[in-house]
């Protein structure tokens, strides 16, 4: 891994020693499996594969400037996809058995860990698949869960530099009594349009509005949304958003710095008053927004002119970061070291 280049790694797929597997069967879960197979071998009518019951997990090993490594509030993400298979009707996987993978996976691979001061991390995919064979529509009996893991740079290549964003006017990502709230893949497939629309208009990723009402800001492509104004951090309350583990911890952070927190609708037009906004969550870590252009009015929302993340942003954004590769305490119990 010497000749690695980490400072330049994108966010993408990077083979890595091991992945870790465990099939659920006549009600229950089997042993870890440790394999060095990219591959699997799964039924042609796998319920995943017809009917998109998958659910998946990101969460990131952070390397300190201590040589230790650092996993951040992996309870959460596994508390999550519990929830996310509650969504689609999967079998759970018990928060034992997730740290359990995780933690092998993260063991295993150690040396795939991008060095401390790189910026980079190793991101962890949890993934459940339902792999029974049904042709009518209904939930699977067998399951598979898996974690690999992989070197990571930022998720929008430009890091902590402000990003542009667009509207999505034209595509829809989750319907207001939908799955939105869930990480199941079809959300994903949902919102490519929109993303591809993003990019041919040269901006980073698409903002989505509530499906129903067209009023509100829901989330901005795979990170949640969050504008600073009057010394208030304020984020959408929405039930068809990803219920991000970055934001509940930026709300945490920013009412330690003696701003306010609001979280509930955000409308359209409020983009207009925010001094600051960006995006947030695992991959993207904070991502600032630069601005947010709206289709539907013709509206451009701008937020840094000269290039550079707004100060209360760029707070919050080393305050996390430095919690996370431990240079700042860790005052919330949100850190287990990988021994
Ligand atoms: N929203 C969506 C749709 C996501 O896919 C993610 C990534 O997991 C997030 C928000 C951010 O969530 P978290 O901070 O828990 O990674
Ligand atoms: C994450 O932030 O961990 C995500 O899962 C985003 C992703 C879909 C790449």
């Amino acid at each position: 891994m010497e000749n690695l280049d980490w400072k330049s790694l994108p966010f993408g797929y990077y083979r890595t020693s091991y992945n870790i597997r465990c099939w659920y069967r006549n009600g229950q879960w089997g042993k870890l499996e440790i394999t060095d197979s990219e591959y699997i071998s799964i039924h042609i009518a796998a319920t995943a594969l017809h009917y998109g019951q998958e659910v998946f997990e990101g969460l990131k090993a952070y390397k300190g400037a201590d040589g230790k490594i650092r996993l951040f509030r992996w309870e959460d993400n596994a508390r999550r996809m519990q929830y996310s298979a509650r969504g689609v009707i999967m079998a759970e996987v018990p928060v034992e058995l997730f740290r359990e993978a995780v933690f092998t996976a993260v063991k295993l691979n150690k040396e795939y860990i991008p060095p401390y001061g790189t910026g980079a991390t190793l991101y962890i995919r949890p993934l459940l698949l339902g792999t029974g064979a049904e042709v009518g529509v209904k939930p699977s009996h067998e399951y598979l869960f898996m974690v690999f893991v992989t070197p990571v740079g930022p998720y929008f290549k430009e890091g902590i530099k402000p990003v542009k964003m667009f509207i999505s006017r034209d595509f829809d990502r989750a319907a207001p009594l939908g799955t939105g709230t869930f990480k199941v893949g079809g959300n994903y497939a949902a919102s490519l349009r929109a993303l591809m629309a993003a990019k041919e208009g040269g901006y980073a990723t698409a903002i989505f509005l509530d499906a129903k009402e067209k009023k509100y800001i829901d989330e901005c492509g795979p990170a949640n949304f969050f504008g600073i104004k009057n010394n208030t951090y304020i984020t959408p309350k929405s039930g068809s958003i990803l219920n991000s583990i970055t934001n509940m911890s930026l709300i945490t952070l920013a009412e330690e710095m003696g701003l306010k927190v609001e979280r509930r609708k955000v409308p359209v037009e409020e983009l207009a008053e925010f001094k600051e906004a960006g995006a947030c969550g695992t991959a993207a870590v904070i991502t600032p927004i630069a601005s947010i252009y709206d289709p539907g009015t013709n509206n451009t929302y701008e937020y840094c002119r000269d290039g550079n993340p707004g100060p209360v942003t760029l707070k919050l954004y080393n305050k996390l970061t430095g919690i996370q590769f431990g240079d700042e305490p860790d005052n919330h119990g949100w850190i287990t070291i990988v021994e």
